[in-house]
């Protein structure tokens, strides 16, 4: 293998439209729950890995600055992993862009992970197919194995005995123009991340085995409900999906309430707008962010009742995107 080798490839975040929320005691990082995401475009990730005889560490830059140490931890992590397979022992420089807010605490680690799986791959000449991209992501980032794929796609409980576990796709982007406007409530990042308050919620809340006995028939729901492009029943499905994942949270002790008064009032939003026939359901990540589903005939709508909500600071219209590609050329 020559000295340097350096390959690109790019992300986008994608939104569950059924909730993962948990992780199966077993190690490998295997999810508790099935869960189904829509990969989107408008806002994406873009990942360049160098690995460098000349390196005596790892380094990582975000959006042009070093970043934090735990960020680099995990990027290593995953990167140890491609060496291991290919047999290598060289650092890597990760240099990695967004060209949305990654401050505003909207889902970054998805498309960040899914975009340096399949560049660290490339820069070693591993095989970079999805199915690949997807298994070796999942394991520093649930949520990442979905955006290995664009469009719509599950990924089953993780059971004892698994490693390999990679997301599959359920629709092409083109299958459906489903339309997802992002009513952002705040710039500040989230307090408690995804992976702490869904082990708390685990560890301490009453309503989580209840919650992991319920998703799987929601997210079977979900599935149907995207395959027929049913707005209605996916936003209904969808809308329980992220209320119950929350309420599991909320119960936890001490609680974990990723929710501001802005988040009630985009929920209310949407409710106000079904009540005069206007197609529009919400899903909320671990954060105050609301994400509402709509068609694209409603959309304009939406957006200026979401602008008009008090504690909305600005929306980002975006619909299904492309999966994780590598960047050729220079
Ligand atoms: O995989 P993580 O740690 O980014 O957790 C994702 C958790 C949720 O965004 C709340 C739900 C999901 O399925 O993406």
């Amino acid at each position: 293998m020559s000295d340097v080798t350096i390959a690109r490839a790019t992300a986008h975040p994608n939104i569950a439209l059924a909730k993962y929320w948990g992780k199966r005691p077993f190690g490998h990082n295997l999810p508790a729950v099935p869960s189904l995401s829509v990969t989107l475009a408008g806002m994406r990730t873009r990942t360049e890995v160098r690995f460098d005889a000349a390196l005596a560490a790892d380094t990582l830059m975000l959006n042009g600055a070093p970043a934090p140490a735990g960020a680099l931890a995990r990027a290593s992590g995953l990167l140890d992993r491609v060496r291991a397979e290919a047999g290598t022992a060289l650092r890597a420089a990760v240099a990695s862009d967004n060209d949305f807010p990654t401050s505003a605490g909207l889902a970054s680690s998805a498309s960040a992970f899914a975009a340096l799986a399949m560049a660290a791959r490339a820069a070693l000449a591993l095989p970079c197919d999805a199915s690949v991209v997807s298994d070796l992501a999942r394991r520093t980032s649930v949520s990442a194995a979905r955006s290995a794929y664009g469009g719509f796609a599950a990924l089953r409980a993780g059971v004892e005995g698994d490693e390999r576990l990679a997301a599959e796709p359920v629709a092409p982007a083109d299958h459906w123009d489903l339309r997802v406007i992002v009513a952002v409530t705040t710039e500040a990042a989230k307090d408690v991340s995804s992976t702490k308050g869904m082990q708390h919620t685990a560890d301490t809340s009453p309503y989580y085995p209840a919650w992991v006995e319920d998703a799987p028939r929601l997210f079977a729901a979900i599935r149907a409900a995207v395959l027929a492009c049913d707005l209605e029943a996916l936003g209904v499905a969808a809308e329980a999906s992220a209320l119950r994942m929350h309420a599991s949270a909320i119960a936890a002790a001490p609680a974990v309430v990723y929710w501001s008064p802005a988040t009630m009032a985009a929920m209310a939003t949407a409710r106000a707008l079904r009540a005069r026939g206007v197609g529009a359901w919400s899903t909320i990540d671990a954060g105050p962010h609301v994400k509402v589903l709509t068609t694209a005939g409603d959309e304009d709508e939406v957006v200026q009742a979401l602008q008009a909500t008090p504690g909305v600071l600005r929306t980002l219209s975006t619909r299904p995107g492309p999966g994780a590609a590598r960047v050729e050329g220079p």
